[in-house]
């Protein structure tokens, strides 16, 4: 599916998924255990435990020790953690992201065998618990773990499908920061949970790689709570052939000779990203250094076969920039640019200041605008702010699309309203926009009959209202994720008016309302 033409008529889905289970979001009450007298009758020393009483909010837990000479120690008692969830809770993809700990902070530090398309990985995790842990899993799909590590110490790992349980030498107490290490290799996998259009994850010809990973595809290449809610910033240490290049989310930090022929790229990503927002890639790449607009990098990196037309195709960057920044804010991050690769795609996807595009959107040249100005407003919508569930994806699409409506309106085209009703009436749009089924979450009625009901809003509301309502969006939400429920109260907000009666109709009917 080329984005900002989203086609209506849809293929059956070719692969019969089972349908995503009911499930708990995840509970992180704790269990009050309550430990008898133990004693250890030794000729040194008899340790007592006594029983403690857990709730909760108490400082931790003390645990009294007596020897056998009478003399009484206290120490803190040994966190009696749970298992955190194997997943956030997703309505369309329950083992997506897990629960007790929240990321802050990722090292990627990758090195690819481009001789054998292989991977030898070292991802760092810094995160915070959210509860006390005995254990906790990370998302993986293939390769091959060889160790994990917490805090410096040998963990106990399993692995089963997608979920990496990890098993600390001693639990970990909620609040605190704990250090996780997991040494993997091997030739990562593909993934199509979550569409049967795109082929998701490390995507590689053997030599040069590539990532597309919305909404499964970030856990085949690293270790991760892939759930955009969990966001974290990332350092990005990538060592490849001498004659490689690598691109990747945020900026070149630095760039070193490491021997046996290899070079070691380091990118820092400083602006909190969900996980399906990672760019790494890697092949014969021009890194095309573009000035700044507003204080925003551009810089882009282009595959040498196409390097002069893909010049061409994102001349209206910086335009298109100021263009948005009036629509929604100030640009959101550090940078921004256009990875080119040499592989037709059929569409692009919003890597996180980095949009991936094929050659064949590269080589358009101006008929990519509209293609172009969709990736860069989901910068905005999609990436600064992340929808808090893949059922709220008509929050990234819908927006999309109702920019490129807005682009074309005021780059004196015809009216937003105009490009709306094209679609009044289209059959392919009875299908709710809202909740389109994990299967169909980048089909038609997502994109446009998500924009259609920011054009519904609209015109509900007045421009004013409605304006000032996508600013406050992102000036709110942005470095988190955010739900359909959070921006229809604040479309009342803004707007003063109850407004459940049009989102129900535009997002969760079977039928398509009429404008
Ligand atoms: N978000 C993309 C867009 O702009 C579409 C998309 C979803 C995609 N998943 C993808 C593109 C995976 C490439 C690969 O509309
Ligand atoms: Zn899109």
């Amino acid at each position: 599916m080329g984005t900002g033409f989203p086609e209506l008529a849809r293929l059956p889905t070719a692969l019969v998924r089972p349908p995503p289970s009911a499930r708990l979001l995840p509970v992180n009450r704790r269990i009050l255990v309550s430990i008898a007298v133990v004693a250890v009758a030794a000729f040194a020393a008899l340790a007592v435990v006594q029983p403690w009483s857990d709730d909760g909010d108490d400082a931790s837990p003390r645990l009294t020790t007596t020897t056998s000479e009478g003399t009484t120690t206290t120490t803190e008692a040994p966190v009696r953690g749970e298992p955190g969830a194997d997943g956030v809770g997703d309505p369309y993809f329950p083992a997506l992201g897990n629960g007790g700990y929240d990321v802050d902070h990722y090292t990627l530090d990758l090195s690819w065998r481009a001789d054998e398309g292989a991977l030898d990985g070292v991802t760092t995790i810094e995160a915070a618990a959210t509860q006390d842990l005995s254990r906790f899993n990370l998302d993986l799909s293939g390769m091959e773990v060889r160790s994990v590590t917490v805090d410096g110490e040998a963990a106990a790992m399993d692995r089963s499908e997608r979920e990496l349980t990890v098993s600390p030498a001693a639990a970990i107490a909620e609040g605190d920061d704990f250090t996780t290490v997991v040494t993997y290799s091997g030739q990562p996998m593909t993934v199509t949970e979550g569409t049967d259009v795109f082929d998701l994850g490390w995507k590689t010809d053997g030599r040069e790689a590539y990532v597309v990973s919305e909404p499964t595809g970030a856990a085949t290449f690293f270790p991760v709570n892939d759930h955009p809610t969990d966001k974290a910033t990332y350092t990005f240490r990538i060592t490849a052939p001498a004659d490689q290049v690598v691109a990747a989310n945020g900026l070149l930090a630095s760039k070193d000779d490491v021997g046996q022929g290899t070079t070691s790229w380091t990118y820092e990503a400083r602006d909190p990203m969900a996980s399906y927002l990672v760019q790494i890639a890697i092949g014969d790449y021009e890194l095309v250094e573009a000035g700044e607009v507003d204080g925003v990098v551009v810089r882009h990196a282009f595959h040498r076969s196409l390097a002069a037309e893909a010049r061409v195709t994102v001349e209206r960057t910086a335009e298109m920039i100021r263009l948005l920044a009036e629509v929604y804010g100030p640009y959101p991050f550090e940078a921004y640019g256009v990875l080119a690769v040499d592989e037709d795609l059929g569409f692009a996807l919003e890597t996180q200041t980095l949009t991936i595009i094929g050659a064949d959107i590269a080589r358009r040249g101006r008929s990519a605008d509209v293609i172009l100005l969709h990736e860069l407003s989901h910068q905005w919508v999609g990436d600064a702010v992340s929808p808090s569930t893949w059922k709220d994806i008509w929050l990234n699409e819908g927006f999309a699309t109702y920019a490129e409506w807005l682009f074309t309106e005021r780059t004196g085209g015809m009216s937003a309203a105009d490009s709306a009703r094209r679609y009044i009436g289209n059959p392919g749009l009875d299908l709710p926009a809202g909740d389109p089924g994990s299967d169909e979450l980048f089909s038609g009625t997502v994109y446009i009959r998500g924009g259609m009901t920011l054009q519904a809003l609209r015109e509900r509301v007045g421009d004013d209202s409605f304006f000032k309502n996508l600013r406050t969006w992102i000036d709110e939400h942005r470095d988190e994720s955010a739900s359909t429920t959070d921006f229809i109260a604040l479309a009342e907000r803004t707007s003063g008016e109850e407004l459940d009666a049009l989102f129900q109709a535009w997002l969760y009917a079977d039928r398509l309302p009429d404008l």
